[in-house]
Order: C-alpha cells, then sequence, then structure tokens
C-alpha cells in the first residue's frame, strides 16, 4: 500500500500527523473510498478539471479556496470547527457538566448510531445524483453539481474520521460499511427511504438539495449541540458547506420559476409545456413528492429513542443553546398531529417524547420561506406554490399509508390513491416532459431552455465562465 502524506494530501485540523494508528486506519479505508468514488460518484468529467471550493482550513479564509481540480483528486479534508474554551453540555441530564472529549461507554452505540445514520446519507445523495452530470442545463450548474459532490464526499470524511477516531473495531466496520450499502440497492440500500429515491432529472436534484439537504442542516444542527464535543465541533463545520448545498435547490426553482413565469408571459398560456417549460402544476407535484419524503427523515411524531438522545445529551434541539427554557423539557408539554378516525386533530404529548415533530416545525417554518420568495416570483403570473398538509404522503410515523389530502383532509382511500397518481405526485407524463428537456448544453456561453440564467458567477466569476474545461 502506497503510505500517504496526511498533511498534503488529506487537509485537516486534527493533527493528524501524530496519530499512527489512525493514520493507518484511514490508510487503510482511504483506496476504497476512492474506488467507491470512482465507481458511484459522477458518472463522467472524472478527467476534467472542475472550479471547485476546497477547505483548507476552518479560518474565515481557509475553507473556501477556489481552483481548478480533478474530481479524484480533491483534497477531501477533515476539519473540526475550532473548540469553544470550558464548553459545557448545554441539555438533558449532564446540563452544566464540561463536554466530553472521549464518547462514554454507557452511550457508545447510541452515539455511533447517530454518527452512522448520519455518514449513511452523505455518500447515498453523491450515488443518487451520479447520472446528473450528462444533463446539465449549463456549466455553471455542472460545477455546483459537483461541488455539493465532493462536499458530500467530504461529510461522509468527516463521519468515518470520528468511526475511526473514537469507535475502535466497529467503528471501522461500520466506515467499510458507509462504502458497501449504496442508494436504491435491493440487498443493501441506503437507512433512510429518501436516500433510495431516484434523482433522475435537474428538477428533481433542485428540489432534493432544498429541501432533503434541509432536513441534513436541521439534522446536523441538533448533533451540533451534542455534548460529545469532537461531534459538535464537526457537524458546526459542516453546516457551513450544507448551505450552499441549499442554495444550489433554492436558487435553482428560483430560475425554474422564472424561465416559467416568462414563457407564460410571451405565450399567453399557463400550458408552456409544448415551449419546452416547466408548468407550475408540474413544480407544484414534484416539491409534493420531495417535501413528503423529505419530512419523513425526521422520525415517528413521538419517540423514545429521541427523548433518550437528549436525556443524555447526545442530539440537542435546534438552536438549543440560544433557547430560553430549562433545557430539559421534564414537565414540558408539546402539541402533534395525529389522525383520529377520518380526522386530523392534535394532542398533547410530553415535550421530550415528541423533539422529532419540535425538529419537523422548525424545518417546515424554514422551508415555508423559500416557497415564499418563490411565489414573490409566481405572483407575476397569479398563481403559488403551496407546501401540502405534514400529513400528506406520509411512510413514518402517525400518517404514514394514511388517505391525507394536500390540503389535509381525510378521503375515501380509492379516490386519494388515484388524485395520488393523476393530481398531487409526478405524473408519468410529468417525467416523460422533464426528462425530455434534460439535454446538456456544455457550452459556457449558452443554457438550457427550461431554466433561466443565473443572476451571478461563482466566486465572482462571470456567469458564462469555464466552470468545467469539457
Ligand atoms: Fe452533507
Ligand atoms: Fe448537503
Amino acid at each position: 500500500m502506497t503510505s500517504v502524506d496526511y498533511d498534503t494530501l488529506i487537509p485537516n485540523n486534527v493533527d493528524l500527523a501524530s496519530d499512527r494508528r489512525l493514520q493507518r486506519a484511514l490508510e487503510a479505508w482511504q483506496p476504497k473510498f476512492i474506488r467507491w468514488w470512482k465507481a458511484l460518484g459522477p458518472q463522467a468529467f472524472q478527467d476534467r478539471e472542475v472550479y471547485l471550493r476546497t477547505a483548507v482550513s476552518v479560518s474565515q479564509e481557509g475553507w473556501a479556496n477556489f481552483g481548478y481540480v480533478k474530481m479524484p483528486e480533491y483534497r477531501w479534508g477533515i476539519f473540526l470547527a475550532d473548540p469553544v474554551p470550558d464548553r459545557k453540555v448545554s441539555f438533558g441530564d449532564h446540563a452544566g457538566d464540561p463536554a466530553w472529549q472521549e464518547v462514554p461507554g454507557e452511550y457508545r452505540a447510541d452515539l455511533r448510531r447517530l454518527v452512522v445514520v448520519q455518514g449513511d446519507t452523505e455518500p447515498a445523495s453523491v450515488e443518487q445524483q451520479r447520472a446528473l452530470c450528462m444533463t446539465a442545463p449549463s456549466l455553471y450548474d455542472l460545477r455546483n453539481l459537483f461541488q455539493v459532490n465532493v462536499e458530500e464526499a467530504r461529510h461522509l470524511w468527516a463521519m468515518v474520521y470520528l468511526l475511526h477516531r473514537y469507535f475502535g473495531r466497529d467503528g471501522r466496520d461500520e466506515a467499510d460499511e458507509l462504502l458497501l450499502r449504496h442508494s436504491g440497492d435491493e440487498d443493501n440500500p441506503r437507512i433512510l427511504g429518501a436516500f433510495n429515491e431516484e434523482t433522475p432529472d435537474w428538477l428533481s436534484f433542485f428540489f432534493f438539495t432544498y429541501f432533503t439537504d434541509r432536513d441534513g442542516k436541521f439534522q446536523l444542527a441538533s448533533l451540533k449541540e451534542s455534548a460529545f464535543d469532537p461531534l459538535a465541533r464537526t457537524c458546526e463545520f459542516m453546516l457551513k458547506e450544507e448551505a450552499h448545498h441549499m442554495f444550489v435547490g433554492a436558487s435553482g426553482i428560483s430560475r425554474v420559476i422564472q424561465r416559467t413565469v416568462e414563457l407564460m408571459k410571451a405565450h399567453d398560456t399557463e400550458e408552456i409545456a409544448p415551449y419546452g417549460g416547466i408548468e407550475v402544476a408540474t413544480l407544484q407535484r414534484y416539491l409534493n413528492f420531495h417535501y413528503s419524503v423529505s419530512l419523513d427523515l425526521f422520525g415517528a411524531e413521538t419517540s423514545t429513542n429521541a427523548a433518550n438522545y437528549f436525556a443524555a445529551g447526545l442530539k440537542g434541539r435546534f438552536h438549543e443553546a440560544e433557547r430560553n427554557d430549562d433545557h430539559h423539557l421534564k414537565e414540558d408539554l408539546y402539541e402533534v398531529p395525529q389522525l383520529d378516525g377520518d380526522q386530523v386533530t392534535s394532542q398533547q404529548v410530553p415535550a421530550l417524547s415528541a423533539l422529532n415533530e419540535a425538529l419537523r416545525d422548525d424545518y417546515i417554518a424554514d422551508c415555508s420561506k423559500g416557497v415564499e420568495r418563490w411565489n414573490r416570483i409566481l405572483a407575476e403570473v397569479g398563481l403559488q406554490l403551496v407546501l401540502p398538509h405534514v400529513g400528506f404522503n406520509r411512510k413514518v410515523g402517525a400518517f404514514a399509508g394514511q388517505p391525507v389530502t394536500p390540503d389535509g383532509r381525510v378521503v375515501d382511500r380509492a379516490e386519494w390513491e388515484r388524485s395520488l397518481r393523476e393530481s398531487w405526485l409526478p405524473t408519468d407524463s410529468d417525467k416523460a416532459h422533464v426528462l425530455s428537456l434534460m439535454s446538456p448544453i456544455y457550452d459556457p456561453r449558452r443554457i438550457a431552455g427550461w431554466i433561466a440564467p443565473p443572476a451571478t458567477g461563482i466566486h465572482a466569476k462571470p456567469v458564462e465562465y469555464e466552470y468545467v474545461l469539457v
């Protein structure tokens, strides 16, 4: 095996060079990672120069270095946010204790599980998006896709570092498993449902980065509160990159909508598919799908696991440290929605058991902000997009499999199934139309006709910059 010069090949701020055992473990894992990247990362362009951002330190200047790089040579680094001196646990039974620098034996299995579940999502999305490079609407978009992909792979490195450094042999085995499960694999799928769905086209990609990467934001934000300090610091740094992924989604959908509005005005009709646009009804159906599968990622409305993770200090709430309450939640109640016969109602439950729902509520509020911005563009043509009811198209929790409409009514199951197919989720003809628009544009001066150009380029470069040397 060739030895790796970690300080040059793998930028890091965890002093890798001083830990021989850890180095050896990562040296054994690194070639497996590269094999995985080449086999299941982007289907093409692996030997092309891409204008990418690489983190080489956590400082203001260091975390966003731009330059051309071939993706297999990307410097996947390992970074923890700067430590907070004398950081204390901010919630749960250990509130006020010093944050943990090692894993307490009693929480080892639970912490490992949290790291593995988070880690599993990172390579999954790379696998889901691997064919999209064949149909990018512009070089700008192609570059953004690759940026998201290499950063998700860096997030995999972040979790693998924790597994190798803090979880011994089991951790090393789990790190290997992260490369063996594959998105959509019948025998060995990824752990969470949304990460086994296909991302067959760029409209799906933009909605995925808007809704599903945003779930990532909320999971990372609650793990960033963890009493286990290395996990907290890792997640804090990952959140910086995550913001770009959600930007790709939010701005991508804005640009699609902008083009849709232009075409509607030019042709004075909502039916713009014949003119190569994507109709608002189609956008709504794609939104319904990606939003509802992302809601499932938060888990059941009530959960003893979530309560235990919180009490133990493993996973906090969104913005835990800034909240003005007792951070124990032992006496508090929280309202969760439920299905009561053919009515959607709600009930008060102990707040500790409702932490999944509380995080989902925070997520929903965040999602709706982007939808409001999209609707400002759509206001020009008197249309709007809406987030469907939380009970719609769910596979997890109280609403799993229940015939709830996008506006929150419980209806006859046969009628619901028909509407699901014909009106509420992307129809076969939506998918066929969207796919028909997916022809690649690799000329830096051009862009596909179904999406507006971006307002600005990347890193102060012009929109027409050759972001990928094809
Ligand atoms: Fe990620
Ligand atoms: Fe992401």
